[in-house]
């Protein structure tokens, strides 16, 4: 129960890895101001989580719906402890040499400007309760795993994280990034045959489940890391070990029956 007494507010969580969060955290004891553009699937999300929830319509990309879902959360339960900016998908599809300058805005308004406004807007309460903020970014900010513009927003947060972990530690305030490898969302609803694929790239053998996210979200965002700002905890089954296609052979070398 490591956040009994205490509001957290995740984005993007009527679905995948932020409804696995916002249960996580109230599992363990939060209160959770639960948004997303999807009211129905909001709904079902509070309801399994009860009274402790707040279902939110929030749109990352609107300063007002940000605003408004922080002042919410205060007058709801009267504080906020913790943001998960967890919004933040991959919108532009086109080959880069055909991104159109409007794509790439929508990609950086979307997944670096939509935490940056949840952080502008949570500051302030922050402060007040040194409280912190997980944003989920991706394997792709860290390494080439293809999407240039998804990718280009992905390492714009950790690097939002890293300079705001330093500017606002000595008020008590954390900032750390989750980067996750591939996860089984709905995201990939309509590519089973690519998650099979790709599921082959995985040193322990299997593509991520949302809980194993929000495990590691559970962490940092707890006081069991209360020494811990400005980082970016990869939970990726090892996928940035290397290329594995050897991994295999070599077990089966030093491992007979491996
Ligand atoms: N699933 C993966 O393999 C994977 C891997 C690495 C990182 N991530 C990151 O994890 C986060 C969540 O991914 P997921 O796969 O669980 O998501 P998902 O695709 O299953 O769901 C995305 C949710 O975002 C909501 N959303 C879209 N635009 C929004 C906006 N403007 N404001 C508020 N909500 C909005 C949608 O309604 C939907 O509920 C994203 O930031 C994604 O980039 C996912």
């Amino acid at each position: 129960m490591r956040f009994e007494g205490k509001v957290a507010l995740v984005t993007a969580a009527a679905q995948g890895i932020g409804a696995a969060v916002a249960r996580r955290l109230a599992d363990e004891g939060a209160s959770v101001v639960v948004t997303d553009l999807q009211e129905d699937k909001l709904g079902e999300v509070a309801a399994g989580i009860g009274a402790r929830a707040l279902p939110l319509r929030v749109d990352v990309t609107s300063r007002d719906d940000v605003d408004a879902a922080v002042a919410a959360a205060v007058e709801r339960f009267g504080r906020l402890d913790v943001v998960v900016n967890n919004a933040g998908g991959c919108i532009v599809q086109s080959a880069p040499e055909d991104t159109t300058d409007d794509d790439w805005r929508a990609q950086l308004d979307l997944t670096l400007v939509g935490a940056s406004r949840c952080i502008q807007a949570a500051l302030p309460e922050l402060v007040k309760n040194r409280g912190n903020v997980v944003t989920i970014s991706s394997v792709n900010g860290l390494a080439a795993f293809g999407n240039i513009e998804y990718s280009a927003a992905k390492a714009g947060q950790i690097a939002m994280t890293v300079n705001y972990a330093a500017r606002y530690g000595s008020l008590g305030v954390r900032f750390n990034v989750v980067a996750p490898g591939t996860i089984r969302t709905p995201n990939w609803d309509n590519q089973p045959d690519t998650l099979e694929r790709l599921s082959k790239m995985y040193p322990l053998g299997r593509i991520g489940e949302p809980e194993d996210i929000a495990a590691a979200v559970a962490f940092l965002a707890s006081d069991d890391a209360a020494w811990i700002t400005g980082h970016t905890l990869p939970v990726e089954g090892g996928v940035l070990t290397g290329p594995t296609v050897l991994n295999p052979a070599l077990s089966k070398k030093e491992y007979p029956g491996h």
